[in-house]
């Protein structure tokens, strides 16, 4: 029988998007979603779902070994916000999460694990124009450290261990699905809802704040792209620059602004601007595009038109 791909923090912005995905291309039985909390109802029914806690490492050997799986997206994670807000956690369950799960999938012989890192592995001292892929690594969040030592972990597995582990640094994702978990872009889903249900939203980031971004779709396409691409291509293994696109709070308002002309933003930036603004603007993403073929799909005005759109139909019918 083969092997199933085990999901964790599946309840989560990504994972509630990436688990129906791999259902859809593997079968909904291969891939069993996990979590501490309950994911959305349609997650759950359509196929295995366990509560699993990332830190305790005997339930995880439990999981891997009770289902025969073969491959692992460890998604589990405390996001930048809530980890500048609870740095013991973020360390608890970031660094202890990914050194339990490489070292019971090395115990296994797991066959590929996906590692997501994060733009937050940048710091005020990497050039944040155009970031190159091989750069200053100093960040200076606890969710950032957490980030750049899981990178640098997953490498040390491929090369000491042989275990193919993969990663990309993700910007900031937007989803139409699922309320993001606590990050420092959470802004620019937030701004859909108010800016449907209200006409108007209160940003947390300054207006001029450029962040790299990408839509859910793209997101996804990355992770799964990345996941199936040849091996012997590939010379980075988890630490991949990844852009789609990048804009700031009032580029994203004037964009909102075409549909829905009355919309208003007010801006009070919070504890969340530094973390930004130790954050690149844009990157580059040529080795992703030259070793697995990357290439986004959607820009700021696709993006913008679908996230409405999507958003706009759930609140016509009652459910946003
Ligand atoms: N969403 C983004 O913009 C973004 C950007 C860069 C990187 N990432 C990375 O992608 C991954 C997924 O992010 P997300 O946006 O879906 O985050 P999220 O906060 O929405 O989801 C994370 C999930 O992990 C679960 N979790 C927390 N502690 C756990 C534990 N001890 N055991 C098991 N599960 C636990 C949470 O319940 C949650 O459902 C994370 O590793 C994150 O660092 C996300």
């Amino acid at each position: 029988m083969s092997k199933r791909i085990l999901v964790t923090g599946a309840s989560g912005q990504i994972g509630s998007a990436l688990t129906p995905a791999l259902r859809a291309r593997y079968g909904a039985d291969m891939v069993v979603a996990t979590d501490i909390v309950e994911p959305p109802e349609e997650l759950r029914n359509a196929g295995p779902f366990e509560f699993l806690d990332v830190t305790q490492r005997g339930a995880i050997a439990a999981v891997i070994d009770r289902y025969n799986v073969g491959t692992i997206y460890h998604l589990a994670a405390i996001l930048s916000a809530v980890g500048e807000t609870k740095p013991q956690l973020a360390w608890t369950v970031n660094l202890n999460g990914v050194y339990k799960v490489l070292e019971i999938a090395r115990e296994r012989r797991v066959e590929r694990v996906f590692y997501p890192s994060s733009i937050a592995v940048f710091g005020p001292e990497t050039p944040r124009d155009n970031t190159p892929q091989d750069t200053v690594l100093r960040p200076t969040t606890m969710y950032g450290v957490t980030k750049v030592a899981g990178e640098l972990l997953g490498n040390y597995y491929f090369r000491r261990f042989g275990l193919d582990v993969r990663g990309v640094r993700y910007p900031g994702i937007i989803s139409s699905e699922t309320l993001p978990g606590g990050g420092t872009t959470d802004y620019a889903v937030e701004i859909f809802y108010e800016a449907i249900k209200h006409h108007h939203y209160t940003c947390f980031l300054r207006e001029d704040t450029v962040l790299p971004m990408m839509y859910m779709p793209d997101c996804i396409k990355a992770t799964m792209d990345l996941m199936e691409a040849d091996l012997a291509r590939l010379k980075h293994h988890t630490d991949y620059n990844l852009a789609a696109m990048s804009f700031s709070p009032a580029d994203l308002v004037a964009e909102i602004q075409k549909h829905i002309p009355d919309f208003v933003c007010e801006y009070r930036p919070d504890y969340r601007q530094e973390i930004a603004d130790s954050w690149p603007r844009t990157i580059d993403d040529r080795a992703a595009r030259e070793e697995w073929g990357w290439e986004p799909q959607y820009d700021l005005a696709a993006m913008v038109e679908d996230m409405l759109d999507k958003l706009g139909r759930r609140y016509e019918a009652g459910l946003l």
